[in-house]
């Protein structure tokens, strides 16, 4: 018989709820603890889906009836959480940005390695479907070598959100390029490969200076180039992703889930064109909202974090894809204060086979 992983979630917001509700739906997990400072909010999903209710985060992460941890807090407690869990002998999966800066992301780096745990980043949106399909069909090499990238990502911000620490660069680490951009940073490695120059440009434009409400980064990989927007002004739609191949394109795009693909034919250089729509997940969503396809994701990350967890290997987007994010997040705001190229030379500590926790 399979093992049933017990999980202990920190953090029971709004990711938090959606977390639980994925355990819930998952086979091999048991809610086993919740944890909030917000007792009403742990108090709420141990009902739904059950867990112990805690108040004390360093305690419910070592917990030993627990062999898992989720830490979905604001990003300021996902480094001494995730550290205090994993130097506890739990694998932990947490919510991305991995950390606020790159001391963080080492340390973090280093205690999975040091506990010989399996530390996953939660950058979900590899698996929503339009996503996985365009790199599935990437990888197929449908559209021949990928050249070019521009992925934009982004919400409307607000005055309700400016008001939440998102908003606060002390607990986020920055604004929206930490927030969101970092999601298609993510794509982008996993696409095109490594980055190995940056460029970025930001603007206040409603909120407080030396805050990214809007961020602009241009990426070099060593044969392509990518521009990445992040946006806490975008009024329309989520994201979207368009692929430039050297023999034809493809575009994804959320909401709706969609992806265009055309083909270039060498012989006539006539253009093929094909639409999937994801009707499955577009008619769900409207019954069930954007959750729906949100703890879709989060199940299939779970699902691959054990497969990792029960073969003792590093899981796909594990602790080097949060590290490696960070610190292109790192240069493009340096690059954006000081107007100059960055170079991100990949370091060694990435180089490293032995280290439990990379790339798949
Ligand atoms: N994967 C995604 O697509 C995605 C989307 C949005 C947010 N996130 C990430 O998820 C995390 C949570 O975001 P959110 O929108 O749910 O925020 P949120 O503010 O709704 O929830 C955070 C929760 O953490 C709790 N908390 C704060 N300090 C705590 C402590 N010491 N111990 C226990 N709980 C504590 C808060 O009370 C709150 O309930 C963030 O890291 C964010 O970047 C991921």
């Amino acid at each position: 018989m399979t093992k049933a992983f017990a999980v202990a979630l920190v953090g029971c917001g709004e990711i938090g709820s959606m977390r639980a509700a994925a355990v819930e739906k998952s086979p091999r997990l048991r809610l086993r603890a919740v944890c909030d400072i917000d007792r009403e909010r742990a108090e709420a999903l141990s009902k739904r889906f059950g867990g112990a209710v805690h108040g004390d985060a360093e305690v419910a992460v070592r917990a030993p009836d627990v062999d898992l941890v989720i830490i979905s807090t604001s990003n300021n407690l996902h480094a001494p959480l995730a550290i205090a869990a994993m130097n506890a002998g739990k694998h932990v999966l947490c919510e991305k940005p991995l950390a606020r800066n790159l001391e963080e992301a080492t340390a973090m780096l280093d205690a999975a390695v040091r506990n010989g745990v399996q530390l996953k980043t939660g950058f979900n949106h590899r698996y929503y479907p339009c996503v996985s399909k365009s790199a599935e069909l990437v990888r197929e090499g449908a559209v021949g070598r990928p050249i070019l990238l521009r992925a934009s990502i982004g919400h409307p911000g607000g005055p309700e959100f400016f008001k939440r620490w998102f908003a606060d660069p002390r607990i986020a680490g920055g604004g929206t390029l930490i927030d969101n951009g970092v999601h298609m940073l993510d794509i982008t490695r996993w696409i095109l490969g490594e980055v190995d120059e940056v460029m970025g440009m930001s603007s206040s434009a409603r909120v407080s200076a030396g805050l990214d409400d809007n961020c602009f980064a241009l990426l070099r990989a060593s044969r392509a180039i990518a521009s990445i927007s992040s946006s806490w002004n975008k009024w329309d739609g989520y994201f979207e992703i368009e692929i430039t191949g050297d023999e034809g394109y493809i575009h994804c795009r959320y909401p709706p889930m969609e992806v265009r693909i055309g083909k270039i034919n060498p012989r006539n250089g006539r253009l093929s064109q094909k639409r999937i729509l994801f009707w499955r997940d577009i008619l769900l969503e409207k019954v069930l909202t954007y959750r729906h396809t949100t703890i879709g994701t989060f199940l299939c990350e779970f699902d691959e974090w054990l497969e990792a967890i029960e073969a003792n290997r590093p899981p796909a987007f594990g602790a080097k894809d949060g590290y490696r994010v960070t610190e292109l997040v790192q240069a493009i705001y340096r690059s954006a204060r000081e107007g100059v190229r960055v170079p991100t030379p990949v370091p060694d500590v990435l180089k490293t086979p032995s280290a439990p926790s990379g790339r798949s």
